[in-house]
């Protein structure tokens, strides 16, 4: 029986990607497909669910117009639209105008100045279309190699982001709160990235130690607000950090998020239900 469903990846992966090797042999009914291989006749499927495809940062607008043409000739998911919305970090200007607390950021479009004031002190400078810490810097009062980093980032035709460094990573790491079907599934703590030696990381993201945890009561009541946000999608990841006034949102990952399915014992059934439920 031919595959109904797609989980793309890249045909750039150097391993195979955790989250699909559990999901396999939970879906029958699904395959590996590559969203840059031109061969693919991608409307032999009913859906396409995007998983590993990391290196779509280097290839924005080839990836987006793939995934509008995927979308005119079967289901993507997460659909295009979102896709569009989520794979530039642009979009938490949007959550914080909905009054969502994000990382205080700065965004820096090429060719625009960069203030004494956001470069100083203790800084992370990054592009904001970006993954696997891609392109991420930490300045700790370097502000002219920080403004040579973002002219790096503009040079590449990026808009760059400026963030206060938020130190309590260090000590506490990062919280993804995963959604599957839009119910909360697990969550998941990601140890401080910038402050460790990564210059040995070579490949598509860097390697992160990821383990099982608990979200707090403030960082699962903020995720849950803003899956009430969006619209019904197959799966969600929440990226939250610790500060001062409570957990504020890092990112949003709706396109690739690895969905660490290996740290619940539940989560790769409750993914592959999620997934063949949205079968017609
Ligand atoms: N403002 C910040 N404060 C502390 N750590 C940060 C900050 N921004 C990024 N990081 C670190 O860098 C990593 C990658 O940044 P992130 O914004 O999540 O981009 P990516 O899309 O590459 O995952 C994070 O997992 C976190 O460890
Ligand atoms: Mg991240």
């Amino acid at each position: 029986m031919p595959a109904r469903i797609a989980l793309v990846s890249t045909r750039h992966l150097d391993t195979p990607d955790v989250d699909e090797e559990l999901l396999l042999p939970l879906l029958p009914e699904a395959q590996i497909a590559y969203w840059d291989d031109p061969d693919t006749d991608w409307a032999a499927y009913e859906l396409v669910i995007l998983r590993s495809t990391w290196n779509y940062t280097e290839h924005l607008s080839e990836f987006l117009a793939w995934a509008t043409r995927v979308s005119q000739v079967t289901r993507l998911v997460n659909p295009v639209e979102i896709v569009e919305w989520n794979t530039d970090k642009r979009y938490l200007a949007d959550l914080a105008e909905r009054g969502i607390p994000i990382v205080s950021t700065t965004f820096v479009a090429p060719g625009e100045e960069i203030t004494p004031d956001a470069v100083a002190g203790h800084v992370v400078v990054k592009p904001s279309v970006g993954a696997g810490s891609k392109g991420a810097k930490l300045f700790d009062g370097q502000p002219e190699e920080a403004r040579a980093h973002a002219a790096a980032l503009h040079n590449d035709g990026a808009t760059v982001m400026i963030q206060p460094y938020q130190k309590a990573v260090d000590e506490q790491g990062e919280t993804a709160l995963i959604f599957l079907g839009g119910r909360f599934s697990h969550a998941a703590r990601k140890a401080a990235i910038l402050s460790r030696d990564m210059s040995w990381s070579t490949g598509l993201y860097a390697d992160e130690k990821v383990v099982p945890t608990e979200a707090t009561p403030e960082e699962l009541e903020l995720a849950e607000r803003i899956v009430a946000e969006l619209p019904d999608l197959a799966y969600t990841r929440v990226d939250l950090l610790p500060s001062d006034n409570g957990p504020v949102v890092l990112e949003l990952e709706l396109t690739e998020p690895s969905l660490f399915l290996a740290l619940h014992p539940q989560a790769p059934a409750t993914a592959a239900a999620a997934f063949r439920a949205l079968l017609v």
